[in-house]
């Protein structure tokens, strides 16, 4: 099985990471040296996925300090700068306000807040790749008998840097005979599902049956499907959940015909600050993506576009959301109280 290196960091230079608007037709490794190339690999989707907006997001405050004095106001724009790119995804936000916080804990010299900035991108990546792997085992566990899956969007190791999220689960059941078909919606209007999820899947032999978005409900409905596995861009203190624009849908189809949805995300992806899915910032992007096909003008001239990139879930309809100290339940905001107890140091064990 090849595997996939969605980021590599080079501390002192920069990054190499996967250009993920070529996928499938070509497989590109960009390297970026600066703040303005991370930012428009940020903007443009080269590089996405919350795990792995936050890595690049970290790496992206490195690099602003080895180009400046990495005095306070130096980062502190470098922070702005990457925080403007996207806002839904929180994981962005905390790597970059912690990067922020481990270069002011270096002291004052330049050098050592480059040093204390790479080793805080490189720590971010490494448990990136510990939390995918225990996400993996405690999702696998939720399906007792042989089955098939539905996904959305991309949730793999091209959206974490590790092993992935949702699709990680996948893999995993995969690997223990447990998988028979992972069924993904092409995700639209950016084709994350038919671009970057088939591709990781093909990639490992896994069967994948690509259906339009429309085609879930019906899909959900003719019990073809054992569970829904769905990653996250930030999950509010009451459970509330931001994804890729279509997961409301699909939760709601689910729960309509009884299937059980569960979201997988890190601790990372929680918002303490975030009360519930009303205080969650959505992304709005450019009409052209949906008034076209990839390049080709699809409507006509003078119709306008409603193009939100995430909706929120609402937490009634979520069944257990995974992370990698285990699996969440109902009622899910005393759960998450709970995690962010064990997270903080609060809880007595
Ligand atoms: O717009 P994208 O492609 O960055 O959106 C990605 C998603 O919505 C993923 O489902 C989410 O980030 C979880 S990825 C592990």
């Amino acid at each position: 099985v090849p595997e996939v290196r969605a980021v590599e960091l080079i501390p002192g230079r920069g990054i190499r990471c996967i250009d993920q608007t070529r996928l499938p037709r070509e497989l590109v490794t960009l390297e970026l040296g600066d703040l303005d190339g991370v930012c428009e690999a940020i903007r443009s989707l080269r590089v996405r996925g919350a795990p792995l907006l936050g890595i690049v997001g970290a790496a992206g405050m490195a690099m602003a300090a080895e180009r400046s004095d990495a005095s306070d106001v130096a980062l502190e724009q470098a922070a702005a700068a990457l925080l403007a790119t996207r806002p839904t995804a929180v994981d962005l936000g905390h790597a970059v306000r912690r990067a922020l916080a481990a270069a002011r804990a270096a002291g004052q010299s330049a050098d050592r807040r480059r040093q204390a900035l790479w080793r805080f991108a490189t720590e971010l990546l490494e448990a990136q790749r510990a939390s995918d792997s225990a996400l993996a085992a405690h999702g696998a566990a939720l399906l007792n008998e042989r089955g098939s899956v539905l996904t959305h969007c991309n949730t793999g190791a091209l959206a974490t840097g590790g092993l992935g999220t949702a699709l990680a689960v996948v893999r995993e059941l995969w690997q223990r005979g447990f998988l028979e078909r992972c069924y993904a919606t092409e995700t639209r209007p950016l084709l994350q599902g038919a671009r970057l999820t088939a591709w990781e899947l093909v990639q490992e032999g896994i069967p994948v049956p690509l259906l339009p978005d429309g085609a879930a409900a019906s899909l959900l409905a003719s019990g073809r499907v054992a569970a829904v596995f769905v990653g996250a861009d930030r999950i509010a203190r009451n459970g509330d959940t931001a994804n890729k624009i279509g997961t409301y849908a699909l939760a709601l189809a689910a729960r309509r015909h009884r299937v059980p949805f569960y979201v997988v995300a890190p601790s990372t992806t929680f918002d303490p600050e975030c009360p519930d899915g009303g205080a969650i910032p959505i992304e709005f992007r450019s009409a052209e993506e949906v008034l076209s096909f990839q390049t080709c003008r699809a409507a006509p001239e003078g119709a306008e576009a409603y193009n939100p990139a995430f909706d929120v879930t609402p937490a009634e309809l979520i069944d257990g959301i995974v992370t990698e100290h285990g699996v969440l339940r109902p009622p899910l905001a005393a759960a998450i109280e709970r995690l962010n107890d064990v997270l903080t140091g609060r809880a007595i064990h």
